[in-house]
């Protein structure tokens, strides 16, 4: 272990997990030592996200992570573990122990952060150099402003093989760590490095603390591929990140506007419309929208209009929504992107559009309007089943009232009926999910699977047991003893193994098992899944009876699987 464990309790008790998590998350409802919030890290409308003050873990009922402080900021930050602990230290006033190798991988991602940094300014500088002049003139042509060229530090990647690597090389950085920061390739040929990035815009991805993380570069004019983006890195996850976030986060729009290109982001921002942000060519993450959640609380889409923008449009609003952020979308006529409309029409006719935002469901009736013809009888019967549908998953009751009156009026079909429709459909809903938790009501072993998939139980009849062994060693370490006879090989479920593997141990060599201390040996989902079994009622006054029990029915269940070892238990008997 890195980190001596006195300075971990230290950490967790000079960061006390309810303020750490309430810069976060804030607070709506109180029940006993309990805090509930809405969870940071999956979409939700009621609360099901608890803070435990005295037990100082946080654990979300609905997507089941759960840990300590240390585990609360490596998920929400997107930090690993030593960078979790540097963040918190900072945030104590605390200095962390210098051990010596305990950082290695912050030193590393920090050299990586740096060789990027000055690969950003390698680029930027190349604008004024001759070898930069085919970038310059694609910079002109696509009408980019010098300021926004500067805002967003953008740079050209020479026609070289090696311009790159060799200024980066003289300054004293290893292939080793230009591979690693996904700067260079290695050939195959001649076993050397190359740059990556050669006759091409490029855009620096920059996170929210300032970090270059990665680029993505354009080529200059038509060209396969059209874009080259830095896969991930040590430093780089292109799933948490957004192009333009850096500067997005600061605008003073109460709205994130979402777009497509990267273009289309410097356009923007070139216009005045500074909180614009692109997810870099994936599909929206949770995690991006996490990410969006900490800063504003509505989003703006605006992805181009053909097909493949209208199904970018349904996932990400999904996406949003679910996450707690409020969604509009934008149409931009005549399928242009905001670049080419803001280039034609000018920002005042963007500014209309932006003011005529719709909110998503106006959309989505809008996008089943145009897949009708309501001319039709046939038609307008598709469109009303369709849109009923549609407002039938709304939650609120005033959107259905809104809603449902204009489908009405360009229907010409009563208010009422339309209204009728849509609670049939609910109340089918609401008798399904009733039917569904009734289901899962008799079926214990299935409601006791772990959320996360590669957690899950093969044996629960055997888990159940391996589970009530880590929960009483757990509440009760001078249970060690008793526990003995068990050997991590006995549980069926890799996961329990491995975690009694380390509980046991730990009691073995006098240490505490307490959130702070186990949050660096397992990940998130693990810690929520050992906090809730760790919830699940136990008899205090028979803990003794209960252990051998759990021990005599795992090892029943490890004989059932293995009729070898069963064999075995009986000559030995004899
Ligand atoms: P676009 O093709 O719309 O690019 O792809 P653009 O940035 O708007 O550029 P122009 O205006 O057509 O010149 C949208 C985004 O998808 C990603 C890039 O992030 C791009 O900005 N993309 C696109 C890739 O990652 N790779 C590609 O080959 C193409
Ligand atoms: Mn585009």
């Amino acid at each position: 272990m890195p980190f001596p464990e006195s300075f971990l309790e230290e950490l967790a008790a000079r960061n006390d997990i309810v303020d750490v998590v309430g810069d976060y998350v804030s607070f709506t409802k109180k029940s006993g030592a309990n805090q509930f919030g809405l969870c940071p890290f999956h979409g939700e409308k009621t609360p099901s996200f608890s803070v435990h003050s005295d037990k100082q873990i946080y654990y979300c009922f609905g997507c089941h992570k759960g840990g300590g402080v240390v585990s609360f900021i490596m998920e929400i930050e997107g930090l690993p573990f030593p960078d979790a602990v540097h963040f918190l230290a900072r945030r104590a006033g605390m200095t962390v122990p210098d051990e010596g190798g305990y950082d290695e991988a912050v030193q590393r991602r920090t050299r990586l952060l740096q060789a990027n940094k000055e690969a950003a300014r390698f680029f930027h500088a190349k604008l004024s150099e001759p070898d930069g002049k085919a970038a310059i003139d694609y910079i002109n042509k696509r009408g980019i402003s010098k300021e926004m060229t500067k805002q967003f530090g953008l740079g050209a990647a020479p026609d070289s093989w090696n311009a790159l690597t060799d200024h980066l090389v003289k300054r004293g950085y290893s292939q080793e760590e230009l591979l690693l920061a996904g700067l260079v390739r290695r050939s195959s040929k001649s076993g050397g490095v190359y740059d990556f990035f050669r006759d091409r815009l490029v855009f620096p991805v920059i996170d929210v603390r300032g970090n270059v993380l990665a680029f993505s570069g354009r080529i200059l004019g038509d060209g396969e591929p059209k874009y080259l983006n830095t896969s991930d890195t040590p430093v780089y996850n292109k799933k948490r990140n957004l192009f333009g976030i850096n500067l997005a986060r600061k605008s003073r729009a109460e709205h994130f506007l979402i777009v497509e290109g990267n273009i289309d982001v410097v356009a923007l921002h070139g216009a005045g419309f500074d909180s614009a942000i692109a997810p870099l060519g994936t599909a929206l993450t949770q995690e991006q929208a996490t990410l969006l959640h900490r800063y504003k609380g509505e989003a703006v889409l605006a992805f181009d209009a053909d097909t493949a923008g209208q199904r970018a449009t349904e996932t990400a609003s999904k996406i949003l929504e679910k996450t707690g952020i409020r969604v509009k979308v934008l149409r931009i006529p005549d399928g242009k992107d905001p670049d080419d409309f803001i280039k034609k029409k000018g920002p005042g006719a963007f500014q209309a559009l932006l003011d005529q935002r719709e909110t998503h469901i106006e959309y989505r009736l809008l996008t089943l309007k145009q897949t009708h013809d309501l001319e039709s009888d046939p038609g307008r019967v598709a469109y009303l089943q369709e849109a009923q549908k549609l407002l039938a998953s709304l939650e609120s009751d005033v959107e259905v009232e809104v809603y449902g009156q204009r489908v009405a009026t360009e229907t010409g079909v009563s208010a009422e009926g339309i209204k009728s429709g849509i609670k049939k459909l609910r109340d089918q809903k609401r008798k399904q999910a009733k039917r569904d938790m009734e289901k899962a009501g008799t079926r214990p072993s299935q409601s006791m699977q772990p959320k996360e998939r590669t957690l899950r139980y093969t044996n629960p009849a055997s888990a159940k047991a391996e589970e009530g062994v880590l929960r009483l060693l757990l509440q009760d370490p001078t249970l060690y003893n008793e526990a003995l006879p068990l050997q991590p090989e006995d549980f069926s479920s890799p996961f329990l193994g491995r975690a009694y593997e380390v509980i046991r141990d730990r009691i073995r060599a006098g240490r505490e098992n307490t959130a702070a201390t186990l949050a660096p040996l397992f990940s998130s989902q693990e810690m929520g899944h050992l906090i809730h079994l760790l919830n699940q009622p136990e008899d205090p006054a028979e803990t003794k009876q209960a252990l051998s029990d759990y021990i005599g029915k795992i090892q029943a269940e490890k004989r059932k699987q293995n009729p070898e070892a069963n064999l075995l238990d009986i000559y030995k008997l004899q």
